[in-house]
């Protein structure tokens, strides 16, 4: 047995985000966003699953603070759902979407766990998508404002904020590949999206600073790892480009000031351009205090110049695979960490999620032993120890995710939590790795 242990104050926390898990999709005053319109499309979501009700914990969400409680973590990271705040997106705000976050934030408080707050996942106004959604630069001036009431509502009260969730989400995976909403297959439109979203992420930062709001903001990108198949050089870059497409095309231009120069070409070499318009770089080249890092998954790929915009092809491994079919390693996680401090130096790092997809049901008895889910957390966070002693600045980490919950075009089958959700009773049920990470989160060590 080797025991792993964590510094003093590390932050160990759960996650989740609002429109997986709030429910109540038309009450108070919300307004409908590009996942209600998505969702309720046929054919756009695994089963013809929404988020009307999810985990229902607008309604619930004492027992979730009592549930992360138990769980013994200091940090509950959640996000902010906009058309609840904004309706239309922007204009007047509603007091009762307000009065909704203040309820959960002063619960998280009175029982000690720290709200860490996402202002974008994912949830745009539909209001807003009927005008261009975040290819019209105005959803920027709408973002900035919206999390300016956001800053003044809850300044004091929530001290850690996160602008935007996977960036790379919001812009390729929706608009290029076509998978999430609003469901778009343009290169030249993603694009734009993904510039746009820095340039409203690098504008909040300042607004931030320029209020003297207390805390400290930052933004959390995906990380994922590639390995060469071979020796040569072209796996060798077709690799960097996977890691670089979802993470750096997004870190870069916060950290340098620009895009990554071999991905650029291989954007503009598809035919799209970056709608950088004169002051745009230097706008999102904002000092961040934080980098978030959202991590999941591997793979070993190889160059193929068939193999669509990176020409980069991921072939079978033996890497295992978690139930929604993602390979993983977590020698990349620990890689990934020490490619990050290489290159973007000793930022503070939360990993602002990590954790795997296990659909592992309740047993006769009622219990749900997601050995394979501990396996996967343990695996995982010897890595994250190893990065931290070879010097990488972690200094949280959140598990992705406290409850089942909404999985975007998969629906409700695929299972991330620590806590079983029953979609038809809504009861909640802790797992075996909710027990687990419990003493993880209590010790600061853990023995594998
Ligand atoms: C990342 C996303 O931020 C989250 O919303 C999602 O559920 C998990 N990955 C798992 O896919």
């Amino acid at each position: 047995m080797t025991i792993y242990r964590f510094k003093e104050g590390f932050a160990w926390g759960a996650a989740t985000a609002s429109y997986q898990i709030e429910g109540a999709y038309d009450e108070d005053g919300r307004g409908l966003s590009i996942w209600d319109t998505f969702s309720h499309t046929p054919g756009k979501v695994k089963n013809g699953d929404n988020g009307d009700v999810a985990c229902d914990s607008y309604h619930r969400y004492k027992e979730d603070v009592q549930l992360l409680k138990e769980l013994g973590v200091s940090t509950y990271r959640f996000s902010i759902a906009w058309p609840r705040i904004y309706p239309k997106g922007r204009g007047e705000a509603n007091r009762l979407g307000l009065d909704y976050y203040h309820r959960l934030v002063d619960e998280l408080l009175a029982n000690g766990i720290e709200p860490f707050c996402t202002l974008y996942h994912w949830d745009l106004p539909q209001a807003l998508e009927d005008e261009g959604g975040w290819n019209n630069r105005g959803t920027i001036d709408a973002f900035v404002a919206f999390a300016e009431t956001m800053f003044k509502e809850f300044g004091g009260k929530i001290k850690k904020w996160i602008t935007f969730n996977e960036p790379w989400c919001s812009s390729f995976l929706s608009n290029y590949l076509g998978i999430h909403a609003p469901g778009n297959k343009d290169l030249q439109l993603a694009t734009n999206i993904a510039h746009h979203i820095l340039v409203a992420h690098g504008r909040t930062v300042s607004l931030f600073r320029k209020l003297g709001a207390e805390g400290i903001i930052g933004i959390a990108p995906n990380m994922t790892w590639a390995v060469p198949y071979g020796p040569s050089e072209e796996d060798r870059k077709a690799c960097l480009r996977n890691i670089q497409w979802t993470g750096d095309w997004f870190k870069d231009p916060i950290f340098f000031g620009k895009y990554p120069d071999e991905l650029r070409e291989c954007i503009e070499g598809a035919g799209a351009t970056i709608p950088i318009l004169d002051g745009d770089m230097e706008d999102i080249r904002q000092p961040i205090d934080f980098l978030g890092l959202n991590y999941y998954s591997a793979s070993i790929n190889r160059y193929n110049p068939e193999a669509g915009l990176l020409k980069s092809e991921p072939i079978e491994s033996h890497y295992e695979k978690s139930d929604i079919g993602w390979p993983y390693d977590a020698v990349g996680f620990y890689d990934s960490l020490r490619y990050v401090k290489d290159k973007y130096g000793d930022i503070p790092i939360y990993i602002t999620e990590n954790g795997a997809c296990i659909n592992d049901a309740p047993g006769l008895d009622g219990r749900v032993r997601d050995d394979r889910r501990i396996d996967y957390y343990k695996q995982h966070l010897v890595s994250l120890s190893r990065a931290i002693d070879a010097g990488v600045n972690v200094v949280g980490y959140m598990a992705w995710s406290l409850l089942d919950n909404f999985e975007w075009a998969e629906g409700y089958d695929m299972r991330f939590g620590l806590v079983y959700v029953d979609f038809r009773t809504l009861k909640r049920t802790k797992k075996d790795s909710y027990y687990w990470y419990e003493k993880v989160a209590r010790n600061n060590w853990f023995e594998v």
